[in-house]
């Protein structure tokens, strides 16, 4: 359940460029693509440590049996969501 690629490139550029940050990208009728460095964790107090560069992707469909994970039941599912971030003004 993790990848290695890349996270895509801000909109808009962080101060603090050179501080890992977390990624959180609304994946096309499926997952959240959570690119750590960060920690999912639940209200039993369970952690789950995503290393810098690494992935971990969340259920936003509601169907999965492994939430918060993705166990891919969107796609049997049928969810459809495909969402843009509004560009920001500069
Ligand atoms: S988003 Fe994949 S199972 Fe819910």
């Amino acid at each position: 359940m993790t990848e290695t690629a890349a996270p895509a490139a801000p909109l808009v550029a962080s101060p603090a460029a050179a501080t890992p940050t977390v990624t959180i990208t609304p994946r096309d009728n499926g997952s959240y693509k959570v690119t750590g460095p960060v920690t999912i964790a639940d209200t039993a107090g369970n952690t789950w440590p995503i290393a810098e560069g690494r992935a971990v992707f969340l259920c936003r469909c509601g169907h999965s049996a492994t939430k918060p994970f993705c166990d891919g039941s969107h796609t049997s599912a049928g969810f459809e969501s495909v969402v843009r971030a509004p560009v920001p003004e500069v």
